[in-house]
């Protein structure tokens, strides 16, 4: 008997003795690496409570109830520095907005970090696709997607210009009358993201050829994201039945599509001289997805994702957008001076691309509310970040596995060393000539790899948008003495929505 119980104690003595060398080897292993490249510590450190970061929980939900999160890692930024670090429950998570750390993250050690934590809070509605995952898997999703990203498709404005026609008719002419243009973006954006995607608008605009309550499904799908994602590890305890059905009202309706595009494909097949005719006439992503591929779940799963990507992005750009101009007539009557030498007219896509204030309105939007604000990225191995480290900021910084690198894209954008003194204000005019150059400083759609697959397709859809307002409507007039509040969901856009009157030219 005492044989055995000195057998067990020896057994679990050697257990831990292995588990200790292989600790000690990683310790050391680490440390190394550190010293070799001359890596400090992160100095700053936001939260005091070192085991949990308790602490900074009550400043969150105060941030949170105020609508001012954004507003309230700005000066968590001003006064712990560019790059600091913060406990959060069972992780440490390191905060930048260095443009050099995020150019590492993105691109010059893509490879190191991954977002495939991502995954199970998005999977319910979107499967896995370009979205949610990492190597081959999203590697593969990009070579499937991106195809379909051609300067023939992007180029194309006659959708865009029937859903500017199904959105005059509704919008009032009267300065008396006030509307939320939030609401009419976002039905537009819907409207031309299927249209793009499916071949087939869900007419939201045209209220007769609404889908069985896809956009109110849609909507409410992505709260169950935003809660899945924020409650990490206990996610496994969440319920809501209602986030389930819509999850499932999303998928449903848009099998169909996919079924389409594979019988479609199968016809031209079996009729190439069809195809070489329909191919002229107009192309559908959803079939081009299903040429290249026999996976009809993986056509569902992408066919989500490029939706969830591109919809609520492009709406909270015009929202946001259309705010700040509603406060400027000047910049506004700027914009329908610039557009006046088409006489009213539809733009061409290169009458459209030579349109510079245009741009600039929709760069410096992007700037001020960035509707991708935060970000972050995890270390799938031990890596470093080129800054942040020691008293001033200035040392490499060792990154050991699993760590998360969030960065904040809002507050970099707000940069005075980057953007000047007059940083926090609407200014478009801070664009031209190419006087600023901020590179990695700016980055409304992310960089490297990565970088957003839509954003031609996403800048053609808002400045079209803001042209054929701007000919429209001789006056746009904010009727909202608050001033910009955000709502932080999946995106970053107005919580007031943009509420303006209208004065037709
Ligand atoms: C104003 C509009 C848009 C903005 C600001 C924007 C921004 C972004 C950003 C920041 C990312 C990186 C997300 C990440 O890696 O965490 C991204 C990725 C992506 N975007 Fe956009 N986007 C916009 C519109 C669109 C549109 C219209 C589409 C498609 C029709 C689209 C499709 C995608 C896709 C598929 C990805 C994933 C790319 C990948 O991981 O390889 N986006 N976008």
């Amino acid at each position: 008997m005492y044989l055995g119980l000195y057998q067990k104690l020896f057994a679990t003595a050697a257990v831990l003795g292995v588990f200790a060398c292989v600790l000690a080897r990683r310790y050391l292993a680490r440390r190394r690496l550190a010293r070799d490249h001359g890596c400090q510590p992160v100095a700053r450190c936001l939260s005091k409570d070192p085991f949990l970061g308790l602490d900074t929980i009550p400043m969150s939900i105060r941030a949170s109830k105020q609508h001012k999160i954004l507003e309230q890692n700005c000066k968590n930024y001003a006064l712990y520095g560019n790059t600091f670090k913060v406990k959060e429950l069972h992780r440490s998570a390191i905060l930048t907005i260095e443009p050099e750390n995020i150019k590492t993250i993105l691109s010059l050690k893509f490879g190191d970090y991954g977002i495939g934590h991502r995954l199970e809070a998005f999977r319910p509605l979107l499967g896995e696709g370009i979205f949610d995952t990492d190597g081959h898997h999203w590697a593969a999703s990009r070579s499937l997607i991106r195809p379909s990203f051609t300067h023939r498709q992007v180029a194309d404005l006659t959708t865009l210009e029937h859903l500017i026609q199904d959105l005059f008719a509704l919008l009032p002419r009267d300065p008396t009358t006030v509307v939320d243009l939030q609401d009419f973006f976002f039905r537009y954006t819907i409207d031309s993201a299927t249209e793009f995607l499916f071949g087939q608008s869900v007419g939201t605009l045209k209220k007769s050829r609404s889908g069985p309550n896809f956009a109110e499904a849609f909507h409410y799908a992505q709260r169950g994201i935003i809660v899945r994602g924020m409650l990490g590890p206990l996610k496994a305890f969440y319920r809501d039945p209602k986030v389930d059905e819509c999850n499932r009202i999303c998928r449903d309706f848009v099998q169909p599509f996919v079924d389409d595009a594979f019988h479609a494909v199968e016809a031209s097949n079996a009729n190439k001289g069809r195809q070489a005719e329909m191919d002229r006439e107009k192309r559908i992503f959803s079939h081009e997805l299903a040429s290249r591929t026999s996976d009809r779940r993986r056509v569902l799963n992408e066919l989500m994702n490029v939706l969830l990507a591109g919809r609520d992005t492009t709406a909270s750009l015009l929202s946001n957008l259309f705010f700040m101009l509603a406060r400027n007539p000047a910049i506004w009557d700027k914009l329908r001076s610039e557009t006046a030498f088409l006489q009213g007219r539809a733009p061409s896509y290169e009458e459209l691309r030579n349109l510079k204030y245009v741009e600039y309105c929709v760069k410096e939007s992007l700037r001020l509310h960035p509707v991708v604000p935060r970000n972050e990225r995890e270390a799938l191995r031990d890596t470093m970040l080129p800054l942040g480290g020691g008293k001033n900021g200035l040392s490499p910084v060792f990154v050991p596995k699993g760590t998360l690198v969030a960065y904040n894209v809002y507050a970099m954008h707000r940069r005075i060393d980057l953007y000047g003194p007059d940083a926090e204000e609407f200014r478009p005019e801070r664009w031209e000539n190419h006087k600023l150059r901020p590179r990695w400083g700016y980055l409304p759609f992310n960089g490297g790899p990565r970088i957003c697959v839509g954003q031609r397709y996403a800048l053609t859809e808002v400045s079209y948008v803001v042209v054929r307002m701007a000919q429209e409507f001789r006056i746009l007039e904010s009727r909202d003495v608050r001033p910009w509040e955000e709502l932080l969901t999946l995106t970053l856009s107005s919580r007031n929505g943009t509420k303006v009157s209208l004065t037709a030219a």
